[in-house]
């Protein structure tokens, strides 16, 4: 079978997941930091080389003040327990978004969690928290600006390849196959340029429920896709 190298993926449905259970949303977000936990582990065994999962997006701070504060806090204590056995397993860790906003708390966590890791080599776990598609690509767009401004990039120069490599997700490969849980189909600016030709799979599960077994139903379905990319099917291509 055909196992996506680079699965990038929206975790959404925490919310709706507590309220079926007349639980508080704050339940659902501990639940899905669990769930997360969990598919971690599926990723490395099923053979995933990159794991890119969304926690936080450049939109969430319009969510009320309290939600935000819980999502940062239980963000900041998810990396802290789970940095050990994440390092033991071979995992990289690394993070993309805009981190100035956070406490300094929270930055800590995350260098602190880039540097124990940079070293491994097993599975690539990239977490995007402040990140939006956008801002990725118009940060993109000032980099390069402000290399041209200093005589480093030529303006003519600048092709897709060149593009490709300010992009935060420019150390792995562009994502094969792109879940989102909760029932929506949309991609809420997450990776933008990165998607251009990744598999889109969307399930209805809520993101708790995301396990093992639904990963590997995303697996079976990204199997079964031909990847075209613009060019006939192999069985019409002519003169092969
Ligand atoms: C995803 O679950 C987690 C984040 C966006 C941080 P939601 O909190 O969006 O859950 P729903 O969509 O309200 O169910
Ligand atoms: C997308 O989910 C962001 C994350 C999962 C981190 P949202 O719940 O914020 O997306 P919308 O609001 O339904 O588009
Ligand atoms: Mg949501």
């Amino acid at each position: 079978m055909t196992v996506p190298e680079h699965v990038a993926v929206i975790m959404d449905g925490n919310g709706r997941w507590a309220n079926a259970r007349g639980l508080p949303r704050a339940a659902g977000h501990r639940a899905g930091a669990r769930a997360a936990r969990a598919i971690v582990e599926s990723a490395r065994e099923t053979g995933i080389r990159v794991l890119t999962v969304f926690a936080f997006s450049s939109e969430n701070w319009q969510r009320p003040r309290a939600e935000v504060r819980l999502l940062l806090d239980l963000f900041r204590r998810t990396i802290q327990r789970e940095l050990g056995s994440l390092h033991d397993n071979n995992v990289r860790l690394s993070f993309i978004g805009e981190r100035d906003h956070f406490s300094a708390g929270l930055q800590r966590a995350m260098e602190t969690a880039e540097t124990r890791t940079r070293d491994n080599d097993g599975l690539d776990l990239v977490v995007a928290v402040d990140f939006g598609g956008r801002w990725d690509v118009v940060r993109a767009a000032r980099e390069m600006a402000r290399d041209c401004a200093a005589g480093r990039l030529d303006p003519d120069g600048i092709t897709e390849a060149v593009f490709g490599r300010y992009r935060s997700l420019a150390h792995v490969r562009e994502p094969d196959l792109f879940i989102r849980t909760g029932g929506e189909r949309r991609i809420s600016n997450f990776l933008l340029w990165d998607l251009a030709y990744s598999e889109l799979y969307f399930t209805d599960r809520l993101w708790p429920d995301f396990d093992r077994e639904a990963l590997e139903e995303a697996i079976d379905w990204y199997a079964r896709r031909e990847r075209r990319f613009g060019r006939l099917p192999e069985a019409a291509a002519p003169g092969r």
